[in-house]
């Protein structure tokens, strides 16, 4: 028998949807033993996020500053087949949680030599936050052999808008009722399962390098050339705010408060203003540098990391 350790996070249950809908296949198969651990913060993220918190949440967030957790429930002896993680992008970063865990003491015990998969379920940026898995997987000698992408299919100036109804007033439903629901589709999940197929079978026949094409080929990442485009400068952007706000104080003091209330504006209006100029650079970018566009792409499509 065969036993996958699945590590997660969620706040609202969008990840825990996604695994259920990939790992479908093995729950159906006794050769599998699934294991699930969510990840718990000792001190809960809100949720609905008041406005304030969830911009004081961006600092420590880029930086990988880890929070505490409560202890594992696993017998972290195990000695795992498969481990998969699946977790949110928050801020183009490692959610904090799943951050944490990365770097808790346990993490070497479970991962290390360990193939990986990773579950990701956002708005529709993610890129940042899987180089910085990649790194941090890296760290702990695992190997990174999948990843797959669960987005808000809506444009971006859309997602914007349902995503931060979605953390900030809990709307679930259609937003106005006349937004799109956010996040992830049912049409998606109903597709998911031939993701979990395809791992099996590449296990099963100890093809492990087949798993990412095979994975792409049934669109398992959305890698859209205006949001490539976008990450790059919040990729620059981040730290240098993030550094700003820190300045002035920990997580929740009083003193930053006033930088986390103009991250909170201006971040909102920038990505309002740039978005439409960005799509017709990401539209012109294909045809003007063809070559390094493709190159880009091609690599966020795979899962080591570049060399700087
Ligand atoms: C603090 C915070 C930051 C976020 N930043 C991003 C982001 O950088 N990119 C993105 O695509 N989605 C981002 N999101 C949206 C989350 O990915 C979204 O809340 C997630 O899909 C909810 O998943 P869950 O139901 O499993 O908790 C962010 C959400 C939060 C709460």
């Amino acid at each position: 028998m065969k036993r996958i350790l699945v590590i997660y996070y969620t706040q609202t249950g969008q990840a825990k949807q996604a695994l259920n809908a990939v790992l479908k296949p093995f729950e159906e198969n006794q050769n599998y033993k699934i294991d699930y651990e969510c990840i718990k913060p000792k001190k809960t993220f809100p949720y609905p996020w008041t406005y304030t918190e969830f911009f004081d949440a961006f600092p420590e967030t880029v930086h990988g500053i880890p929070c505490e957790l409560e202890p594992l429930t696993i017998d972290i002896t195990t000695n795992y087949d498969l481990i998969i993680i699946a977790y949110q992008p928050w801020f183009l970063s490692i959610c904090v949680p799943i951050s944490s865990f990365l770097q808790s003491t346990e993490v070497k015990q479970l991962l290390a030599n360990k193939p990986v998969i990773t579950i990701i379920n956002c708005r529709n940026m993610w890129l940042g936050a899987q180089e910085k898995m990649k790194q941090r997987l890296l760290n702990i000698n695992a190997t990174l052999i999948g990843n797959i992408t669960f987005v808000d299919r809506s444009s971006n100036l859309v997602s914007l808008i349902t995503v931060l109804a979605f953390v900030l007033k809990g709307t679930k439903e259609k937003f106005m009722g006349i937004f799109p629901k956010y996040g992830v589709t049912k049409k998606d999940l109903t597709h998911a399962p031939i993701f979990g197929k395809i791992i099996m079978d590449n296990i099963e026949n100890d093809q492990l390098q087949n798993i990412q094409p095979q994975l792409n080929q049934q669109g398992a990442l959305d890698i859209r050339g205006n949001l490539l485009i976008m990450e790059g400068r919040g990729k620059a952007l981040f730290p240098l705010y993030a550094n700003y706000i820190s300045k002035k104080g920990t997580q929740g003091s009083e003193q930053r408060k006033m930088r986390v209330r103009i991250f909170g504006i201006v971040l909102p209006t920038v990505i309002l203003i740039i978005s439409p100029i960005i799509t017709i650079i990401s539209r012109l970018a294909p045809i003007i540098a063809k070559k390094k566009f493709k190159k880009e792409i091609a690599y966020y499509s795979q899962n080591t990391l570049r060399k700087n």
